[in-house]
């Protein structure tokens, strides 16, 4: 298959390049990391950056058509697929460092659905060299193609700039490739990911005034009493302004496993995704197949849902996590039979599902609050999914 680079990725390179490197004053670690961030040629076939998976114009999600329905991602080889859903990489920069908290008991942050990257220039380090992803064979030859390119020199060590040609020693090759990984991370950290302008952003500091479906939802969102999502999804009490609605631990909800990816990648029938247990740091069978909560904003556009996009509609995810607590919600609308049993049922977190069941209203209302959470430049994205 031909896996050539999106118009739309091409065209955010060439124009993050023309406008980059035609200032005056030197590339600040920021700016080079924004390069790098779209740079195809640290792909095997220089046909794939980060965002190919992770496009800008939709909240940093894979929405090329190569995708699997969105599913999962092409690789740069042009015939790989992943196994997990690539999530929106806006507001990763509040997710903490990877830990184990022993006040809460819990593994808490990280990287990946499974949190196996400590920090985003952990994270940074892995998809150049995935095989499955950018397909390079070594650090050496990212460097070699760093070095292509004069915007990136900086991230030499300065006897390498002064002489392109003197042959680079493994540790200082260690050193460029995490300059690199700093730089990626640095970038991921700007408000360009983060830029907490959403309504709700608004509505907190008195420049929205919520319809009464969206201040229902609010309210149903945040009241423990009622439904539970606040309790997985916030950190903050409510309205503070840097929520980004995950406390960043690991739950299993008991998500089906996604039939459709298992025939697509040729995995084994009964393929069950580890989630925590996968991550090395984890030994405990106990946390195999649950999954680091994550962010809410800017959900209502990044669909499918779930590590392995099993769900194609918000909506979806609603009911499911109803049909916990509602008789009258055992089918999925999506598939129209009942609901599949859990991809790993034994470590499900029934306990925190339990909640009062939803009327078709209050499920409007959940809708209408998870829209709030849409950065304002991907308002326009919304105007087809209006609950
Ligand atoms: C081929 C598609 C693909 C490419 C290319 C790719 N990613 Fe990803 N990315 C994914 C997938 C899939 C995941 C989730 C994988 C997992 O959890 O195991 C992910 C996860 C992430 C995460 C973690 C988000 C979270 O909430 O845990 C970050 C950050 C990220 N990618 C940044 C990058 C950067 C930076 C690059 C370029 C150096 C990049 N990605 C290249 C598909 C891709
Ligand atoms: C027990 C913790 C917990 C509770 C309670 C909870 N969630 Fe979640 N939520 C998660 C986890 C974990 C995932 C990811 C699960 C997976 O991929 O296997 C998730 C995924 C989601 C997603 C999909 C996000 C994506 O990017 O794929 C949405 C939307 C969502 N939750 C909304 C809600 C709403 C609304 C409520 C309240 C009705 C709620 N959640 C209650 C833990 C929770």
């Amino acid at each position: 298959m031909h896996n050539p680079l999106s118009f739309s990725t091409k065209f955010a390179w060439l124009f993050c390049m023309m406008s980059l490197t035609s200032q005056a004053e030197p590339l600040t670690q920021e700016q080079i990391g924004q390069l790098l961030f779209f740079d195809p040629t640290f792909s095997n076939n220089r046909g794939q950056s980060c965002s190919s998976c992770h496009d800008p114009a939709s909240a940093f999600v894979d929405t090329r058509k190569t995708s699997a329905n969105g599913q999962v991602s092409l690789g740069d080889d042009g015939h790989s697929f992943g196994n997990r859903n690539a999530p929106t990489i806006s507001y990763a920069a509040a997710i903490p460092e990877f830990h184990y908290d022993p006040l809460l008991k819990e593994y808490v942050g990280g990287l990946f659905w499974d949190g196996r990257a400590r920090t985003l220039a952990d994270q940074a380090a892995g998809p150049p060299l995935n095989p499955l992803e950018m397909g390079m064979s070594d650090k050496r030859a990212i460097v070699l193609r760093l070095k292509e390119n004069s915007s990136y020199h900086s991230l030499l060590p300065p006897k390498y700039q002064q002489n392109l040609h003197l042959e680079i020693s493994d540790s200082d090759i260690e050193q460029i490739y995490s300059n690199m990984t700093e730089a990626i991370a640095t970038f991921e950290r700007s408000a360009f990911f983060s830029s907490y302008d959403s309504k709700y952003d608004k509505f907190l500091r008195g420049e929205y005034e919520l319809t009464p479906l969206e201040d229902l939802g609010r309210s149903l969102f945040f009241s423990e009493k009622n439904v539970n999502c606040s309790t997985c999804h916030s950190l903050y009490p409510e309205d503070d302004s840097r929520e980004t609605f995950t406390n960043h631990q690991y739950r299993n909800i008991g998500v089906p496993s996604n039939r459709n990816l298992i025939a697509h990648n040729r995995l084994a029938k009964e393929y069950v995704d580890q989630g925590l247990l996968d991550n090395p740091e984890v030994k405990d069978k106990r946390y195999a197949g649950k999954f680091r909560n994550p962010t809410l904003r800017n959900v209502a556009i990044t669909a499918p849902y779930m590590h392995n996009g099993v769900f194609k509609d918000l909506r979806t995810v609603i009911e499911f996590y109803d049909h916990y607590n509602n008789p009258e919600r055992q089918i999925n609308p999506e598939t129209g039979q009942a609901w599949q049993p859990p991809e790993y049922a034994q470590t499900v977190d029934l306990n925190e599902l339990k909640a009062q069941p939803l009327t078709e209203r209050k499920i409007e209302a959940l809708i209408a609050f998870l829209h709030l959470l849409t950065d304002e430049r991907y308002e326009h994205l919304l105007s087809e999914k209006t609950p």
